[in-house]
């Protein structure tokens, strides 16, 4: 397990030497899923891209927030509604700001291409600040955690990440998980082989639940609404590294940047942060 932590904290700091060459999306799997399976969009009825560009009468622009929602507590479907912590923080900061909010749900990996054409003006989608994906857009200060753990079926043989070698593991596309399980063994991963990527962390669950998969690497508190959801499921812990979520923004875009950054930071300080946390995640 230690080993693991270490080889995670060398795996950062290589995909921060690798990121230049090439993947500009900043996620392992980026481009094998397009826009094109994006679904706009709940709570307005615009179109995100119309909203991105667009004034709304009166008092100013639209807050277009990209993210994937099938990541409970973070963003999920209540109904047609997306609701979650990032959803009510998204929608703090565009009350602050006297925006207009509205959620772009799409596929995970195609969150930081929408930021970079223009379709979102922010992404939240309990997204891990990483080195690479730093190179293509830029992150506000923090507003949460995340670990990732290992779901597996209860009376599995995997007790620990150790156990993982020669193993079928489920991730969600483009995530964390998916990059640190899909990396070469030197780097602290199991390979390509090992990995079999699904476009919702949902999916990978499913996956588990038929057998197609021996366990799923998938960030904490979405692990587990996804065993409370689900019987026979169980979670093990890990020695992976602590993950700091934050807001997206287009790299050039410093105005929005700065705006954002100052709402959240206003946000956290009164406290409306944590309690819009705490509503969603009940300390154990
Ligand atoms: N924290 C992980 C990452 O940034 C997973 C995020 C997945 N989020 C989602 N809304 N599906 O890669």
């Amino acid at each position: 397990m230690k080993k693991i932590a270490t080889l995670l904290a060398a795996l950062m700091l290589m995909t921060a030497a690798f990121a230049g060459c090439g993947n500009d999306t900043g996620s392992s799997a980026a481009g094998t899923s397009s826009t094109a399976s994006e679904s706009s969009t709940t709570q307005s009825s615009e179109t995100s891209q119309e909203a991105s560009t667009e004034e709304t009468s009166g008092s100013g622009e639209t807050l277009v927030m990209a993210t994937n929602a099938f990541f409970e507590p973070y963003e999920y479907y209540e109904g047609d509604e997306i609701v979650g912590i990032d959803a009510e923080i998204g929608k703090a900061i565009a009350d602050k700001l006297g925006m207009d909010f509205e959620i772009s749900d799409m596929e995970f990996d195609a969150i930081i291409p929408a930021i970079q054409n223009g379709k979102a003006s922010i992404g939240m989608a309990g997204m891990t600040v990483t080195p690479d994906r730093e190179k293509n857009v830029s992150f506000s200060q923090t507003y949460a955690t995340g670990v990732q753990v290992i779901i597996v079926p209860e009376g599995s043989d995997i007790t620990s990440a150790d156990d993982l070698e020669g193993k079928k593991i489920g991730v969600q596309q483009g995530t964390t998980g998916d990059l640190y399980c899909s990396d070469t063994p030197e780097n602290g991963g199991f390979g390509e082989d090992a990995v079999t990527r699904y476009s919702k962390g949902s999916d990978a669950v499913m996956a588990l639940l038929s057998g197609k998969v021996d366990c799923v690497v998938i960030d904490n508190e979405p692990a587990k609404a996804f065993v409370e959801a689900n019987e026979g499921l169980k979670i093990l812990d890990t020695a992976y590294v602590e993950e700091e979520y934050a807001i997206a923004v287009a790299k050039d875009n410093t105005e929005l940047l700065e705006k954002v950054d100052a709402a959240l930071g206003e946000l956290k300080e009164d406290g409306t942060v944590q309690s819009i946390i705490d509503k969603y995640i009940t300390a154990e």
